[in-house]
């Protein structure tokens, strides 16, 4: 999957209208948009639903972290729903992500985008070392990224400031999800290692995750197409 518009926009409530709302109010104006665990665990499935009914793409983002006979049951069970990308957590170890592609791989050619979610932006080298892990959080990054890709998955979700290293090392089609996210001027509310759109794709991010400054703005759309207009600059 190779959006036109590298825009996935967040949306981040669990209001089913206003989310599916958004999501038409949006469409032509973003290459698809996500909805997490906030939404889907408050709308589950018919709520995914609705808001796929706007004919986007959607990226479900529930960060899968189980043992890989019940990771890959979670990932089976919403092929029904036709998501374009599906995520886990990098941590859950080599079998559990082989376990999550060969899950996806059974609804054949337009099977979900399977990626991992490598270390939490919220955490930083003290959080790590208090769970364990020694050495840096770029090196750990590293570590899972190249653990996920030879588990055979599609891509990670990182942040801006690891897009360089990461594209250097695992090659153009790796796909990688770049959130934290600020337009040049926007409000960064709790984001903390931001970058602004037409610098992370210009560092080689696939898929630009942007959810505020859309979804907060009084026109979403215009919104978006200004951010888009940016990104073409
Ligand atoms: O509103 P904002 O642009 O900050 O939304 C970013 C989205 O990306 C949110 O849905 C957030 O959960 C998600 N995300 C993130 N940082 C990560 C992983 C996911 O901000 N490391």
């Amino acid at each position: 999957m190779s959006p036109k518009n590298p825009i996935f926009c967040a949306l981040d409530t669990t209001d089913e209208a206003r989310a599916a709302s958004l999501a038409r109010g949006l469409k032509g104006a973003v290459g698809g948009v996500k909805v997490g665990m906030e939404f889907f665990n408050a709308r589950g499935p018919q709520g995914f639903r609705v808001v796929a009914e706007a004919g986007l793409p959607v990226f479900l983002d529930l960060k899968l972290h189980d043992i890989p006979n019940t990771v890959a049951g979670g990932i089976r069970a919403v092929l029904p729903l036709k998501p374009a990308i599906v995520n886990v957590h990098a941590a859950g170890g080599l079998a559990m992500m082989r376990a999550a592609v060969d899950a996806a791989k059974e609804a054949g050619e337009a099977r979900p985008l399977i990626v991992a979610v490598t270390m939490l932006t919220s955490l930083d080298q003290s959080d790590l070392a208090a769970t364990g892990v020694t050495g840096t959080p770029a090196d750990h990054v590293l570590r899972l990224a190249h653990l996920a890709a030879k588990a055979g998955l599609d891509g990670v979700v990182c942040s801006a400031h690891e897009i360089e290293r990461l594209r250097a090392e695992l090659g153009r089609d790796f796909k990688l999800i770049v959130p934290g996210i600020r337009p040049a001027g926007s409000d960064v509310a709790d984001q903390k290692r931001i970058m602004t759109p037409s610098e992370a794709l210009a560092l080689g991010a696939d898929v630009l995750v942007i959810g505020r400054p859309i979804t907060g703005a009084a026109d979403p759309r215009e919104a978006a197409d200004a951010i888009t207009a940016s990104l073409a600059a």
